[in-house]
C-alpha cells in the first residue's frame, strides 16, 4: 500500500471481527514503526499499555461508555503521555541525555543545562506539561494508526472514557495522562463502514490573523 492509499483508506472502524486476532509480530512492527515519530527534543513522552485479555478489555469497555469495540477488537492500546519526562533522574530523560552525549549533541558535563532545556520545553506548570506530553503522544498515536493500516490492521481512536476510572483500574501512575484509547483489529465482514466523514478544505484550513 503506498502512503496516499494508507492515509486515504484509514477509517475509524466501529466493528471488529473478534475471531480474527492480530499477530504479536504485527503489534510489535506497528509499534516500532510509530516509534519513528518526531518528538520535541526527542523526548518521546509516550508509552502503551497493550491489552489482549478478554477480562481486561471488558473492564476497559465498562469505563469507556460501554463501547462494544473495546471488547470486540483483539487488541486495545491505552496510550500514555508522560507529564514528567523532563525531570532529572527520569529513566527516559536519562537515556535521552546519554544518547545525545553519544551522538555529540550534548556534553556529559552539561547535564544541568540539558535538564533545564527539558523543563523549559515541557513548561512551568502541570497544565503545560500535560499539553506537551499529549501533543507528542498524539503524533505517536497517529503514526501508530497509519502504521497499523499499512500492515492491513484497522484501528479506532477513542477519548470517550472515564479518565480517572481507567487510571485506577489499570493502576496507571499519576505522571501519565491518557490522551486516548486505540482499538486495533480487522473490520468485521458483513458490516458496513459508514461513508467517509466531511473534511475541512484547504481554504478552510489555511488562515491568517493580520
Ligand atoms: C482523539 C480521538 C478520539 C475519538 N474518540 C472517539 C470515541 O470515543 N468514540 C467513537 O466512536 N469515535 C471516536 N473517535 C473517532 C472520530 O469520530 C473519527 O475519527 C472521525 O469522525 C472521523 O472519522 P474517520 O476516523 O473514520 O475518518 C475519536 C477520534 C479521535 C482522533
Amino acid at each position: 500500500m503506498d502512503f496516499k492509499e494508507v492515509i486515504l483508506s484509514r477509517r475509524s472502524v466501529n466493528f471488529f471481527d473478534p475471531e480474527k486476532d492480530v499477530p504479536e509480530n504485527l503489534i510489535r512492527e506497528m509499534t516500532e514503526m510509530a516509534a519513528n515519530s518526531p518528538s520535541s527534543y526527542n523526548l518521546q513522552p509516550w508509552q502503551l499499555i497493550i491489552l489482549r485479555d478478554a477480562e481486561e478489555k471488558k473492564k476497559l469497555q465498562q469505563l469507556a461508555f460501554n463501547q462494544p469495540k473495546v471488547s470486540e477488537a483483539p487488541v486495545v492500546f491505552i496510550v500514555l503521555a508522560d507529564r514528567e519526562g523532563w525531570k532529572a533522574g527520569h529513566p527516559f530523560a536519562e537515556k535521552n541525555f546519554k544518547e545525545k552525549c553519544k551522538e555529540g549533541s550534548a556534553a556529559p558535563d552539561n547535564y544541568e543545562i540539558y535538564i533545564a532545556s527539558c523543563q523549559k520545553l515541557y513548561g512551568e506548570d502541570v497544565q503545560k506539561q500535560q499539553a506537551f506530553a499529549c501533543k507528542n503522544a498524539g503524533f505517536f498515536a497517529m503514526s501508530l494508526m497509519l502504521a497499523a493500516k499499512s500492515l492491513g490492521v484497522d484501528t479506532h481512536p477513542m477519548d470517550g472514557f472515564d479518565h480517572e476510572g481507567v487510571r485506577k483500574a489499570f493502576r496507571i501512575p499519576d505522571n501519565y495522562w491518557i490522551p486516548l484509547l486505540l482499538a486495533a483489529g480487522y473490520f468485521k465482514s458483513g458490516q458496513t463502514l459508514s461513508p467517509p466523514k466531511w473534511r475541512k478544505t484547504f481554504e478552510e484550513i489555511s488562515v491568517r490573523f493580520d
